[in-house]
């Protein structure tokens, strides 16, 4: 039977990537947040998933405003990485695990949850940065990668209750693949950022905190955060946090924090990263 093992949060920041692949990582401005990722890798490295669900989103790379699904899955074998106006990230090609998504795109939908089967699809930096911040520089990346994208940048945004339910179908479609996968589910983008507008560099370190605390504490405050408190409190991108809710719905109510690192500032973004292990 596959399990759902572990949930990793971590913001997807686009120049902590460019930092990765252009050696800068030691640099002053650079270290503090490295420094901070190297407990993360170390426990990725010894967890050793078989499999990885993304939960990211695609800044207009795969999707242009042309198409816009509330959740979509890639079904497919390998996943290349998008040209983001500066040529595709030196990264290695991102490998699918058709059998489990096509067995998870199944059990979403007669769940009554409507995903979007993608059978092609560039990742851009919302896939790839959380792969580079939790592994580093492998030659392969150590896991099979289903990625399952949600909309977070065109109004209607699904709720973050409604990415809650979405991961606690997810947590059921695992246990019922019948082979022995580890599976780990990573939450991506965030923390509070706001890229554009008047309130452009906005960060909200107390908000980001008390996310980060209740986690674990108080799950269903989480839940029931409307947008528009996202809006006011963490910024226009701090709505990217309920893909995080969807990480933690795919966990155990006694899931447990086991390693947490947050710093500010990274780029524009309060940088968190969060760790949460399922009871063995
Ligand atoms: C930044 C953060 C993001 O989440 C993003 O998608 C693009 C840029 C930033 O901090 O610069
Ligand atoms: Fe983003």
């Amino acid at each position: 039977m596959a399990k759902i093992i572990a949930g990793v949060g971590t913001s997807h920041i686009p120049s902590v990537g460019a930092a990765i692949d252009n050696g800068n990582t030691q640099q002053e401005y650079w270290k503090p947040l490295f420094d901070g990722y190297g407990p993360a890798r170390k426990w990725m490295e010894e967890t050793k998933p078989d499999v990885a669900i993304i939960v990211f989103n695609d800044h207009a790379s795969a999707f242009s405003l042309e198409l816009i699904p509330t959740f979509a899955i890639g079904v497919a074998e390998k996943f290349q990485p998008a040209d983001e106006g500066y040529g595709p990230r030196q990264v290695p090609v991102v490998n699918g695990h058709p059998e489990l998504a096509w067995h998870l795109a199944e059990s979403l939908i007669l769940d009554e949850f409507d995903m979007t089967i993608v059978n092609e699809m560039p990742v851009d930096h919302g896939l790839t940065v959380p792969l580079s911040v939790m592994c580093d520089q492998p030659r392969e990346w150590p896991c099979k990668v289903i990625p399952l994208a949600v909309n977070v940048v065109q109004y209607p945004q699904p709720t973050g209750k409604r990415c809650y339910n979405l991961g606690q179908a997810i947590a059921k479609a695992v246990e019922s693949f019948d082979e022995d996968l580890n599976v780990v589910i990573f939450g991506t983008g965030g923390m509070s950022h706001q890229l554009q507008g008047e309130r452009a560099g906005l960060i909200n370190a107390d908000f980001d905190t008390a996310f980060l605390d209740d986690l674990t504490a108080d799950v269903d405050r989480l839940v029931k955060i409307p947008h528009t408190e996202y809006l006011r409190e963490a910024g226009s991108e701090g709505i990217e946090l309920i893909m995080w809710l969807l990480m933690r719905g795919a966990l155990g109510e006694e899931a447990k924090e086991i390693y947490r690192h947050y710093h500010v500032p990274a780029s524009n973004t309060g940088a968190g990263l969060i760790i949460l292990e399922n009871e063995k």
